[in-house]
């Protein structure tokens, strides 16, 4: 099929490879021409698994760049609509830049074309795309209004987009549903997990991936309550950290009780200083706006918000019960990015907590695998940046380790201690086992956890010896 897709951010540019990759012909609109120029030479502006490949595999051929919204409509059956709805001052989705693509699309509504929001917006939005593409003097015969949320996580999204666990596409005809399935079939009928050159399956995978039709208000609502949803498990796991650190259980253990009710599930109940990046903190917001818009007071998701912030001053609080007083302290810091495995400092909870840690005037030297550049453009003083993970912890009072990142999970414990100036070792991701840190030599305090003290002797002596 002919496809457009409208913005090249980072939901656009994977649906577009994504689209190419199942042999569809896409064109990828926007109205940045110098981005437009990068990605005709090859570049790749974000960090994501396996979008070089398939950005190599099919530009040019499958998937060319233009800034012509008009025309890539009028050469296309369906359009995606993926650019960005970002949050105005009281939290509501600015959506803005949906109604300027929908307008300038009315005008090149030529034969029958499905309009698709990708877009994470709230409910309704549809209904006001096809209220502003009409309003511009389109056929009403002449389009359809769909809304086809995405499930992508970064660092994972294209694995996410190939392999989904469901496919949720809202409509209000036929005509618009058989368009819709036609475009993701290579998934649904699992023709393209057939291919020899398909995307690597990942470990959790069903295929093929089962469509869900729904109408379109219900589509919206799946985006924004499962965004709301997950994020609540993660404030709900945080809550109950907190209590395990006043009653000293461990939260891990808890989660494995709770996790293996197949009603519940293990996953997204892993504690730490928060959630961040640029979906959950935005979509909650929007979905309470939302929610108030239509007579609907969603206090639960206020307290899950109080809860998230909460985790990172709780954080800070045991910063300052284990190294006492803050000011002049070097500390170690492992990760930026707001998870593992990109280079996004959006909403990131490290780096929040590292400027909090500057407003304390701590001495910072932190590392990030990758989102290291686009933290220099934030702090813009009082940081050092480290080249490892080893040059952090490098003559520090402590490491402090805030990103998932799994290169994070497998130091080399011993070298790590020797570096050190004090072996104590603040984990807001839980990635060690808090006796093998002892064993390791380590004070090791982690979320919701008992802190793993090294038994009788104060890190300054545990130092002294091994210097003996
Ligand atoms: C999230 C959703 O997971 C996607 O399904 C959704 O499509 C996307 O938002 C979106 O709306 O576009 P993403 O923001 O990329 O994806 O990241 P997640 O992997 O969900 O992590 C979000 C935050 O929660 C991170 O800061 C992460 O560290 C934190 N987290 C996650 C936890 O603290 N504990 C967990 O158990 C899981």
């Amino acid at each position: 099929m002919r496809i457009a897709v409208v913005g090249s951010g980072y939901v656009g540019l994977v649906t577009g490879a994504c689209f190419a990759d199942l042999g569809h012909e896409v064109v990828l609109v926007d109205n940045d021409e110098q981005k437009l120029t990068a990605l005709r030479n090859g570049a790749v502006p974000i960090h994501e698994r396996f979008l070089r490949e398939l950005l190599g595999r099919h530009r040019g051929q499958h998937i060319k760049f233009s800034g012509d919204l008009q025309a890539a409509t009028r050469e296309s059956e369906a359009v995606f609509i993926a650019v960005g709805t970002p949050p105005t001052e009281t939290g509501d989705a600015d959506l803005s830049y949906v109604e300027s693509v929908a307008r300038e699309i009315s005008g090149a509504v030529d034969g029958y074309k499905v309009v698709v929001e990708k877009s994470t917006v709230p409910v309704y939005t549809s209904q006001w795309i096809r209220t502003v593409i009409l309003r511009n003097g389109a056929n009403p015969a002449a389009f359809d209004v769909a809304s086809n949320p995405e499930f992508l996580r970064e660092g994972t999204a294209v694995t996410d987009f190939l392999y989904p666990d469901r496919i949720v596409v809202g409509v209000e005809s036929e005509r618009c549903a058989e368009v819709l399935r036609a475009i993701y079939e290579p998934l649904t009928s699992g023709a393209y997990y057939g291919r020899a050159d398909a995307i690597p399956r990942p470990d959790r995978a069903t295929v093929p991936p089962r469509l869900i039709i729904t109408s379109t208000k219900s589509a919206e609502l799946i985006k924004h309550a499962s965004n709301a949803f997950l994020a609540m498990k993660i404030s709900f796991i945080n809550a109950v950290a907190s209590i395990c650190e006043s009653v000293g259980a461990n939260v891990g253990q808890v989660c494995d009780g709770i996790g293996t009710d197949s009603r519940i599930g293990p996953r997204f109940l892993n504690p730490g200083i928060g959630y961040g990046g640029s979906c959950f903190p935005k979509d909650l917001m929007a979905f309470r706006a939302v929610a108030k818009e239509n007579g609907y007071d969603f206090r639960l998701l206020d307290e899950v918000i109080r809860i998230n912030e909460e985790q990172r001053h709780r954080f800070l609080r045991k910063v300052r019960a284990v190294l006492w007083t803050l000011r002049g302290k070097r500390l170690g810091v492992l990760g930026l990015a707001f998870k593992g495995g990109t280079d996004d400092i959006r909403e990131s909870p490290a780096l929040l907590l590292v400027e909090e840690l500057l407003r304390e005037h701590c001495q910072v030297c932190a590392y990030d695998p990758a989102a290291m550049e686009h933290a220099k453009e934030v702090l813009k003083s009082g940081v050092e940046f480290a080249k490892d993970a080893y040059e952090a912890a490098t003559g520090a009072d402590a490491l402090l380790i805030l990103t998932e990142w799994e290169e994070f999970a497998c130091l080399d414990l011993d070298r790590l201690r020797k570096l050190l100036k004090y072996p104590m070792v603040l984990d807001g991701r839980n990635l060690y086992d808090p006796a093998t840190m002892v064993e390791h030599g380590f004070s090791y305090y982690s979320v919701g956890r008992p802190a793993a003290v090294l038994e009788g002797a104060t890190e300054v002596q545990s130092k002294k010896r091994e210097r003996a």
